[in-house]
């Protein structure tokens, strides 16, 4: 049986995306369903900054490293294109 989430941005005029689990963000998110940009979508330019809320996998070592620079001392920021889908999730931007 497909599980299947909803990705919510909170604070912004975009629907709710329903993808099913396990599904790259970065394959499904665009600039017409959400607000959320994209470059190199392998996790190492970090246009893709989030902050997320929901269940996640822990960053590897690459990802920590963009986000302590990108994101310091901030639990919640993910690299978007980095996240395959394991729960519901809210997205928001994190502009500095
Ligand atoms: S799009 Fe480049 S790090 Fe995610």
């Amino acid at each position: 049986m497909l599980n299947v989430y909803t990705i919510e941005f909170p604070g912004t005029a975009y629907l709710p995306l329903q993808l099913e689990n396990g599904q790259n963000l970065s394959e499904h998110l665009t600039v017409h369903n959400s607000p959320v940009l994209f470059g190199c979508r392998t996790g190492l330019c970090g246009t893709c900054l989030v902050g997320v809320v929901g269940e996640v996998v822990a960053p590897g070592e690459e990802q920590q490293e963009i986000l302590d620079n990108l994101a310091p001392g901030n639990p919640s920021a993910r690299l978007a294109c980095q996240i395959n889908l394991s729960s519901d999730l809210q997205i928001s931007s994190l502009t500095k």
